[in-house]
């Protein structure tokens, strides 16, 4: 049994066995102690959007950017995706696992204890195989929980460029969707509905399939231009629709009457320099919203959660509390959770960070400094600041 005392102002306790929240409030005798010193103690955060195994840099495409050129325009000039699908087929599987292992590691120090994690760098079976086996043996090697989903769908690589149906067959084939869902390699479907990327109806497809095989699907709607994606993740019934950033009034009313979660993205505007996804409006109007880093080596270099959560409280008038709980309960929920993650309640399970400022409040008005002492993955402490 393990208590974490002193926590914030109200200097209250909590106390966890077996991996598990079993009393807020009222002391109890404990094995361990771990004293919080007056900070906050959140729940894990929950990373819902990654494509957090990739290989190479893509640095200049950030100058690029800097002296005035769009995403898509690098993109179109052979940058952007397919440029890191190259590296990822260079790579092979320790490599990406070396490559990855020590950006979880700095994801657990901001206090995310669960990161979802995209294919879709790969583009064959191979290699999308490959990048979904890295996932699971990352799982085996450090205690953030891997959420792996099956992203295929994510740009139709180049030697397909003039056949495209002929690569949403491979995205759907029993080779390749039918072996990921068979060796259970990934528990997400997800596209990316975009005109450079893949239409409604070839989104349509590969979604049902997904869902057939029992794949949940997801989709990356309306970033770069509105084509009706979100009214396709209401159609769908989509877990999520993730970025939204140019979403309009019929995308919200859909997604609101369907019940699916808005994942927005704060840190990839904020990177590429755009207009915001419009979070205040989809929170007004009902739409449960998730926060996620969409961690990548071209639209969001950003691997800090927290920062995220401060640029959205920043850029998109969100509060701290808001923005805690994109991250949180309703990220939970993204990834099918919500039973077992994301909240500080009895019984939950004991994903908690303790911070080293007394509130939500004071954690996110500080942009960019690491206020965590220490993380609990499942009750055992997993890190602990060198600073604290
Ligand atoms: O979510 N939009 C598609 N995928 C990523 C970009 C990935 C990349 O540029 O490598 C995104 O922004």
């Amino acid at each position: 049994m393990l208590a974490i005392r002193n926590i914030g102002a109200s200097k209250t306790c909590l106390t966890i066995d077996d991996g598990r929240i079993v009393e807020i409030g009222v002391e109890r005798t404990a094995d361990t102690i771990l004293d919080a010193r007056g900070g906050a103690v959140i729940p894990g955060l929950i990373d819902c959007h990654t494509h957090l195994v990739f290989a190479g840099s893509r640095s200049d495409e950030f100058v690029m950017r800097a002296k005035g050129m769009s995403y898509l325009e690098i993109a179109k000039a052979g940058g952007g995706i397919t440029r890191t699908v190259e590296a990822v087929r260079k790579a092979s599987l320790d490599e990406l696992v070396e490559l990855t292992l020590p950006r979880l590691q700095r994801m657990l120090s901001y206090g995310v204890t669960t990161v979802e994690v995209k294919s879709g760098y790969g583009l064959n079976v191979e290699d999308e195989i490959k990048i979904l086996l890295a996932v699971r043996k990352l799982q085996e090697l450090q205690p953030v929980e891997l959420v792996p989903t099956y992203l295929a769908a994510h740009a139709i690589p180049t030697e397909y460029r003039s056949r495209r149906a002929a690569y949403v067959d491979l995205v759907v084939s029993d080779e390749l969707m039918g072996r990921v869902a068979d060796e259970g390699l990934a528990e997400f479907v997800d596209v990316f509905c975009e005109e450079s990327a893949f239409t409604v109806e070839e989104s349509r497809r590969i979604l049902e399939a997904g869902k057939r095989r029992g794949l949940a699907p997801r989709i990356h709607a309306d970033q770069l231009t509105q084509m009706g994606a979100s009214r396709l993740a209401a159609e769908i019934a989509c877990v999520s629709a993730d970025h939204l950033e140019r979403i309009d009034g019929g995308g919200i009313e859909a997604l609101r009457s369907a019940g699916v979660i808005a994942g927005l993205l704060p840190g990839c505007s904020f990177y590429l320099g755009v207009a915001q996804a419009p979070a205040r409006r989809l929170l007004d109007s009902g739409v449960p919203v998730a926060f996620a880093t969409n961690y990548n080596p071209g639209s969001s270099m950003v691997e800090s959660l927290p920062l995220v959560l401060s640029i959205a409280c920043a850029q998109m008038k969100v509060t701290p509390s808001e923005a805690l709980e994109g991250a949180t309960s309703t990220a939970a929920a993204v990834l099918r959770r919500e039973k077992r993650l994301g909240r500080i309640e009895k019984g939950m399970e004991a994903d908690l960070v303790v911070l080293d400022v007394g509130s939500a409040d004071e954690w996110l008005s500080e942009m960019g400094r690491n206020a965590v002492r220490s993380v609990l993955k499942r009750g055992q402490v997993v890190y602990e600041s060198p600073r604290s």
